[in-house]
């Protein structure tokens, strides 16, 4: 366990200046301008050979990212687990497992963490358990015992029919028959995955429960995993039902009365027009931010149509939130890319750009990283952050894509992109010196090319993607409204450029015109700013080429621009003191 000090690092590995910032800042509304980072625990950093990365392995590693310029990392479960699924199949809710380290290690991230500013947003996994959980153990054993009640059982199998499957590849039935019960449970996800049943309030007492014991270790909120699937109701897909909804509320109430200023992020795979539902109203809040599936997809088929059309037409459809609320948004997390929120039109596209092979596919959706996504294009890796950092919400990182990680297509299901950290060339690539390669976590990646990427190498290199990525994070740091600005969509006379304004709406706050040619062609467009006629433009972002530095939006409220290929600019707009 490191101590206090803020320059703490795995040996071989160059010291990453300390962050100037210490402590948290004061902001209750911090998640508005942070920026997420992902990381995902069991493949970050391994402190004590086992070959498992673990909490005193990200806490090595928090300078690295305060360097970055994260402001939050969120950590997927960490809790004792069979590993059938990544950890999202918990067997002992308020348990650490003992590969990640102790309770000590993990307080002691989340303190080292917070002495550099960053906050620490953990997983919450409350839809189901792992089968191996003892609540589905005496559940199965003792039916009308106290936990005999805590899942949903049936003699049938045909109960909720009109609930669709979503681990396609695994598994043909929501209903998996228990030979010790002699009667079908109910799972979403896996078949070793129970769902717990929220029509019974011991349920929702308990998970409370767990919520409370978490809450108590200082960290700043919780990822709400898979979260529209709580309850389930004959003659409906079972999705964002209202009684789902109450639950989530009910869990919000208790945060804000117990726990104020902790967070709630939904994961909510569905349209915004039925995300927006997990934001609450003003009088019954339930999350704080809710992720925008949908939008990603469209950022990648914009790149390939060389036409924002689909990113203009899926923002259009989602609909404005709750004050309280705000968006997140990512290019790639540790699932598959997911292609459930797009049309069969769509998906075709997108498979046949981004997944020729069948092994690149997984369930409904793409298992491969952003890099080999992107053809490792450094001109299609930076407009898609410049996207990300510019469309509403607060954008998530994903571990290794600032560095253009690699993706092992050859592992199984979404291990593809979960491999080891690659920090240095040194043993493991500096993720662990286990003595033996057969006792990592998972493999790294070998393919050459790909195999030598590491963060040790793109530091030394102020022309790496890695230098690239911070830039861009710290200028969205400079301008807050990118984070808290009002959103409005421009027309453009071209489809290749999307033209969007974010506006902080605070006494002398900045109007930021976002500017990107998703095209690999140079373009000219004529944006519309009728609202900003006669306003003075200054590049914040982007450049030098092409117009719009030092121009100003003419009289008839036009401006006129121009973006080489994969451009993107942003630019400040203020409008002319007026004489009185
Ligand atoms: C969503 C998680 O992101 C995914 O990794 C997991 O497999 C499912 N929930 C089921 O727990």
């Amino acid at each position: 366990m490191s101590g206090t000090s803020l320059s703490v690092g795995l040996p071989g590995v160059p010291a990453v200046p300390a962050a100037p910032r210490t402590g948290l800042s004061e902001d209750p509304q911090w998640f508005r301008t942070a920026v997420f980072y992902e990381a995902l625990l069991r493949s970050f950093a391994d402190s004590d050979s086992d070959g498992v990365g673990d909490f005193a392995g990200l806490t090595s590693r928090l300078d690295y990212l305060a360097w970055l310029g994260v402001d939050a990392i969120w950590v997927p479960p960490f809790y004792p687990s069979p590993m059938r699924d990544g950890g999202y199949d918990i067997s002992d809710y308020t348990g650490i497992d003992p590969r990640y380290g102790t309770v000590e290690d993990f307080e002691g991230m989340v303190r080292e963490a917070h002495a550099r500013g960053i906050r620490v947003v953990i997983d919450m996994v409350l839809n189901h358990t792992s089968d191996a959980h003892p609540w589905f153990q005496a559940s199965r054993s003792d039916p009308s015992g106290p936990y005999g009640d805590f899942y949903v059982w049936s003699d049938s199998d045909e109960a909720y029919a009109g609930t669709r499957v979503i681990f396609v590849d695994t598994e043909s039935s929501n209903w998996t028959w228990d030979e010790q019960r002699g009667q079908f449970f109910w799972h979403r996800f896996f078949s070793h995955q129970p769902d717990l049943n929220y029509d019974n309030p011991a349920v929702v007492e308990a998970v409370t429960d767990v919520v409370r014991f978490w809450a108590r270790t200082g960290v700043d909120g919780f990822r709400l995993d898979a979260i529209p699937y709580l309850v389930e109701r004959e003659g409906t897909s079972s999705e964002n039902l209202p009684g789902t909804h109450a639950v989530v509320a009910r869990l919000a109430a208790v945060l804000a009365e117990e726990f104020p200023g902790t967070i709630t992020i939904a994961e909510a795979n569905q349209m915004p027009s039925e995300v927006v539902a997990y934001f609450g109203t003003p009088e019954a809040p339930e999350c704080t931010m809710c992720f925008h599936f949908p939008v990603m997809p469209r950022i990648f088929r914009s790149l390939r149509e060389g036409s924002a059309d689909s990113i203009r037409q899926v923002l259009a459809e989602t609909p404005d939130i709750p004050a309280h609320g705000q968006w997140g948004t990512f290019l790639r997390n540790h699932d598959e890319l997911t292609l459930e929120m797009v049309t069969e039109d769509e998906r075709a596209l997108m498979y046949g750009w981004y997944a020729p092979e069948e092994r690149m596919r997984a369930n409904v959706g793409i298992r491969r990283r952003l890099a080999p996504l992107l053809g490792d294009s450094r001109d299609e890796l930076m407009l898609a952050h410049a996207l990300l950092l510019s469309l509403p919400g607060s954008p998530c990182l994903y571990y290794g894509d600032e560095i253009g990680m690699g993706e092992d297509i050859w592992l199984e299901d979404r291990d593809a992109v979960r491999t080891p950290m690659q920090w240095d060339r040194s043993r493991h690539m500096g993720f662990s010196s286990a003595p033996q390669d057969a006792a990592l976590t998972l493999p790294l990646i070998s393919a050459p090319g790909w195999a030598e990427r590491n963060v040790a190498d793109a530091l030394a290199d102020p022309g790496s993607l890695l230098h690239a990525l911070r830039g861009l994070l710290t200028v969205r740091r400079q301008h807050p409204a990118l984070g808290r600005g009002s959103f409005l969509m421009r027309a453009s006379s071209s489809a290749a450029v999307l033209a969007h304004t974010r506006q902080d709406l605070s006494p002398d706050g900045e109007v930021l015109l976002c500017l990107a040619n998703v095209s690999e062609e140079a373009c000219e467009a004529v944006i519309g700013l009728e609202d900003l006629a006669g306003a003075r433009t200054g590049v914040v972002l982007g450049g030098p080429e092409g117009s719009g530095e030092d121009a100003a939006v003419g009289e008839d409220g036009r401006l006129g621009v121009t973006l080489v290929p994969r451009g993107y600019r942003w630019l400040s707009l203020s409008l002319p003191v007026k004489e009185s």
